[in-house]
Parts: C-alpha cells; sequence; structure tokens
C-alpha cells in the first residue's frame, strides 16, 4: 500500500468513526469537546454532522484553516492541562461526546496524554456519553464501545459512559 493510500485509509476510518460517534449519541443531550482543533478538518466535519450542539475546540494553538475556526466563546486556547479542569467542571455530566485527535508521533507522549486524559475527563461525560479517540484511554465506569467493522483495529478507540441518568 502507497503512503497516499494509507493516508486517504486513515481519513476515511476517522470519518466513518465520526459519523458513528455522531449517530450513537443521538439521544444523549449535551455539547461536544473537540480536543485538537489543528488544521480543523474535523471540528469542521464535526459541525456538520452535529450541526445543532456547541461544539467546544480546545489546542494550544489556534492554526487552522481560516474557515475552520470557532467563535472566541467556543475555542479554548491553552495546554489541555490548564483548560480542561475547569471545562470540566463547567460542563459535569452535561458533555455527550468527546472527540481527541491528539496523537504525534512520539508514543510516549502520546501515552503520557491518554493517561491524563483519562484521569480528568470522566466527569464531563453525559450518562450514555462517548469518548472517541485516537489514543486508548481507561475510566472507571466507562466501558469499551465497538466501532464499525471496517475501521481497522487500533486506529480509533470509543468509550461509553455506563452511568444511568436520574
Ligand atoms: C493531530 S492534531 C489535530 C488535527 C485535527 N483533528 C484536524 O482534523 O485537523 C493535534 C492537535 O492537538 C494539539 N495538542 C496536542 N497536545 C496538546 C496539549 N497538551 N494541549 C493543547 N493542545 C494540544 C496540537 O496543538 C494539535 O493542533
Amino acid at each position: 500500500m502507497s503512503r497516499l493510500d494509507s493516508f486517504i485509509r486513515r481519513l476515511m476510518a476517522q470519518r466513518t468513526c465520526l459519523n458513528h460517534a455522531a449517530q450513537e449519541i443521538s439521544a444523549v443531550p449535551g455539547v461536544v469537546f473537540e480536543l485538537g482543533l489543528g488544521n480543523g478538518r474535523t471540528y469542521d466535519h464535526l459541525r456538520d454532522v452535529l450541526a445543532d450542539r456547541e461544539i467546544f475546540v480546545f489546542d494550544r494553538q489556534v492554526a487552522a484553516h481560516p474557515d475552520c475556526i470557532p467563535d472566541d466563546d467556543h475555542m479554548i486556547v491553552g495546554d489541555f492541562s490548564d483548560t480542561l479542569p475547569s471545562a470540566v467542571k463547567r460542563f459535569e455530566g452535561r458533555c455527550a461526546l468527546v472527540h481527541a485527535d491528539i496523537g504525534t508521533g512520539v508514543a510516549e507522549r502520546n501515552a503520557r496524554m491518554a493517561l491524563y486524559l483519562g484521569s480528568i475527563l470522566g466527569p464531563a461525560l453525559a450518562p450514555g456519553g462517548l469518548i472517541l479517540s485516537d489514543q486508548e484511554m481507561a475510566i472507571p465506569g466507562f466501558t469499551a464501545g465497538l466501532l464499525p467493522t471496517d475501521v481497522p483495529s487500533g486506529r480509533y478507540y470509543l468509550l461509553c459512559n455506563e452511568a444511568k441518568g436520574s
């Protein structure tokens, strides 16, 4: 497989996962967190498939395509370790979906970030809420969800908050 083939497959799998998660949260009210604006591709897709949701985007910098930059109220700039603690408090139990696309080429850094995100994100999630991530995470009270069969194993990970609503 050429590098072009592999790149295309990676992005197709990402889109498949985003579409799947968007459908899975159709009965879960709440906002969406997008961790990692990057150049805005997945943010742009999420706002397309989840047009009726408020999406809060987190990144240490804003370097996206100009058409894909959230307004100031929805773009939260800073390191995740500085911005997420207050966002998790603010949206406690009211987040229907977190999408985290935060991988770098450095496996150790990715593992550290996955540990950190797993330690902090849980309380933000609504009952039935989902975390879709390019990194594997574990959170007590959350179970691994199934992704569509055409997504290669280890490409993306889904976690579901098993807490029941009141
Ligand atoms: C792979 S890119 C995201 C790509 C994006 N989903 C897209 O489709 O264009 C990862 C992003 O996460 C951000 N990021 C990684 N670690 C971070 C951290 N600790 N705090 C804030 N942002 C971080 C980087 O600045 C980068 O923009």
